[in-house]
């Protein structure tokens, strides 16, 4: 295809703004997808993307569309190649390689309810790509939209004249044919040099158990033919072309991609990290030399602990982590022991929804019932002595003289009606934020931006930003890099043994209400034992907080007197049964469900 026909381009929008229902008015408009055939959410193709409603993966679709009469383009058929970004903040960097591809963006924006977090924040990362951004109020068939209003928004926000945001209806088709004409208009065709060595940028990658992985591609130079030896630039290796091709919206194999193209390729490889989101795909004989700029390693973020509530389903697990690791090429995991939990794994996740999709996956499509410990961040020990630690695990926080300890921060953008101003500050003022600036979107809109601690936000921020703001706030935020923080190690012991799973890295300022929480959930939770039982916090050998599980005597057959024998041995068997699930710690006994109650409340 000639470039000068071809416009890539994404739609960036706030969760439930319409960006699936838009992209099958487009699919049903071009025509490429029969009305019998159509259902909602055509290309959210994983089970848990349709019932949740949010789009994980991007995916790129070739729509051919030939500008109708009265648009000024000229009416010949064009390509236009939508490539779906996904939404959530945890996806940031597969998001940033989505926009990579495109030349422009439809910014779309829920009519009724205006710019959230979410919008602006990849917003601003349309702008650093330097996309044309084309505004689009999105629901104007609702009674509640107010177009006037937010396009006034938009307009301002973006630097055009409000008559220039187009107004849609996803739901009804109204203004589609007519934003589609604009994309062909303002979004410029994509530039390439056509007689260079190949260069093709991944932008997705999907494990396909039929096919192995796919991999998503936008030619940037040159050109890419079937059959052809082709190399990864990252990592050197090489692999054959089995196939090459456009979604249109299935699969559909062709002779090859060239320059501004966007389609698949597969390679016969069965591992997601064998074909890495950013990387640049060259030819093996002559290829090009310099790699397209850009190129990440995913890099998890968040770290947890899982284990199987039943021991024995503990190859399951691990199982089902390989399954999962291979359409996922940021998850990674590697076993741990607990003495509270058994055995389990270590996970690292880029976030806290990819924590939360992860772990639903495995309980729902491997039947697996699992218990997590409390989320937390990577942080960098250097000690006196100038050894460093790289510390994903609060249990392996180094022991002896400490010189600092950094934290990864993270720059929020946090988007509500101003009257909730007051509780926002006021939330991220005790998260350790930092206020970066504010700025009034409207008069009743306020955006504000924030640097916190990753760690302050992976727990239950997002929780307390919706409950102080009923709900109306929107929070966005990407990695910064680190911060040095005076933190603290808090371990929680049973009897003078730790409970691996308790201990926590927080700030020093916190380290006392996380050991009296802690302990006090525990002493509720543990049953009485034949002897005392002291819970103590304590930083380092200092101890911070205590509590005590007074001692019972406990025999369960002092209730039976006499001979029914039946009865006694039916005790006797439950309290076995009860055994099963007991943990224990030094001396004492503390059933499963203690700590799953303990690390599961607040
Ligand atoms: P995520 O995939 O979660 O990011 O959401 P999305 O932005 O793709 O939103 P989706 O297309 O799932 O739409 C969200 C809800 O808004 C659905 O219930 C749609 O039916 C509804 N919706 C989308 N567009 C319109 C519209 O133009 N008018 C009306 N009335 N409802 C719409």
């Amino acid at each position: 295809t000639d470039p000068a026909l071809i416009r890539n381009f994404c739609i960036i929008a706030h969760i439930d703004h319409g960006k699936s229902t838009l992209a099958d008015r487009m699919l049903q408009l071009t025509g490429i997808v029969e009305e019998r055939q159509m259902r909602a959410q055509y290309l959210d193709r994983m089970d848990i993307e349709r019932e949740r409603g949010i789009t994980i993966k991007s995916q790129a679709v070739r729509l051919p569309w030939k500008p109708t009469e009265e648009a000024d383009a000229a009416a010949a058929p064009h390509i236009l190649n939508m490539i779906d970004t996904p939404g959530h903040v945890d996806f940031t960097y597969e998001v940033s390689r989505s926009l990579a591809a495109c030349e422009g963006c439809v910014l779309l924006v829920d009519a009724a309810q205006g710019i959230e977090a979410q919008t602006l924040a990849n917003l601003y990362l349309a702008m650093e790509h330097d996309l044309t951004i084309i505004p689009v109020l999105n629901k104007i068939d609702l009674p509640a939209a107010q177009p006037e209003k937010f396009a006034a928004e938009l307009a301002h926000l973006i630097g055009c004249e409000p008559e220039d945001v187009l107004k849609v209806s996803a739901k009804t088709g109204e203004g589609v044919g007519a934003l589609l004409d604009e994309v062909v208009r303002q979004v410029p065709a994509p530039v390439g040099v056509a007689d260079a060595p190949a260069r093709a940028m991944i932008f997705d990658s999907v494990y396909d158990a039929y096919r192995g992985v796919v991999t998503y591609v936008k030619v940037v130079d040159g050109k890419l033919g079937r059959r052809e030896r082709i190399r990864m630039m990252s990592t050197g290796a090489t692999h054959e072309l089995l196939e090459i091709g456009t979604n249109a919206p299935e699969m559909t194999a062709a002779d090859g991609l060239g320059v501004g193209e966007v389609g698949y390729l597969i390679t016969g490889v069965k591992d997601v990290r064998q074909s890495k989101v950013g990387d640049t795909v060259t030819q093996q004989n002559k290829g090009a030399e310099e790699p397209l700029a850009g190129y990440k390693d995913p890099k998890p973020m968040v770290f947890s602990g899982l284990y199987p509530l039943d021991g024995s389903d503990y190859p399951e697990l691990r199982e089902a982590l390989h399954k999962l690791q291979l359409n996922d090429a940021a998850l990674s995991f590697e076993p741990e022991t607990s003495a509270a939990l058994g055995f389990g794994f270590r996970v690292g996740f880029l976030g806290l929804l990819h924590l939360e999709v992860i772990r639903e996956r495995l309980e729902r499509e491997f039947n697996l019932d699992l218990i997590a410990t409390a989320p937390n961040v990577i942080y960098q020990v250097r000690m006196e002595d100038g050894t460093e630690h790289t510390v994903t695990n609060p249990t392996e926080f180094p022991v002896g003289k400490i010189a600092e300890v950094e934290e990864p921060m993270v720059r929020a953008t946090l988007l509500a009606p101003s009257e909730f101003v007051g509780a926002i500050m006021e939330l991220c003022q005790a998260r350790r934020g930092n206020l970066q600036g504010m700025d009034y979107l409207s008069e009743d809109r306020v955006e504000l931006r924030y640097t916190l601690p990753l760690a302050e936000i992976v727990f239950d921020f997002f929780d307390a930003l919706k409950s102080k703001t009923r709900g109306y706030a929107s929070l966005d935020y990407e990695p910064t890099g680190e911060q040095v923080a005076d933190l603290v190690k808090v371990d929680i012991l049973l009897q003078g043994d730790k409970v691996d799973a308790f201990s926590a890295i927080v700030h020093k300022d916190k380290a006392y209400s996380y050991g009296v929480r802690m302990a006090t959930k525990l002493r509720e939770l543990i049953p009485r034992q034949q002897f005392e039982v002291p819970i103590q916090a304590a930083v380092g050998s200092r101890v911070i907080a205590r509590e005590t599980v007074r001692a019972i005597r406990k025999d369960v057959l002092a209730k039976c007197y006499g001979g029914d024998i039946s009865r006694k041995r039916k005790l006797l068997e439950k309290q076995k049964e009860g055994k099963k699930r007991m943990k224990v710690v030094g001396r004492v006994e503390v059933p499963q469900e203690a700590f799953i109650a303990a690390l599961s409340s607040d």
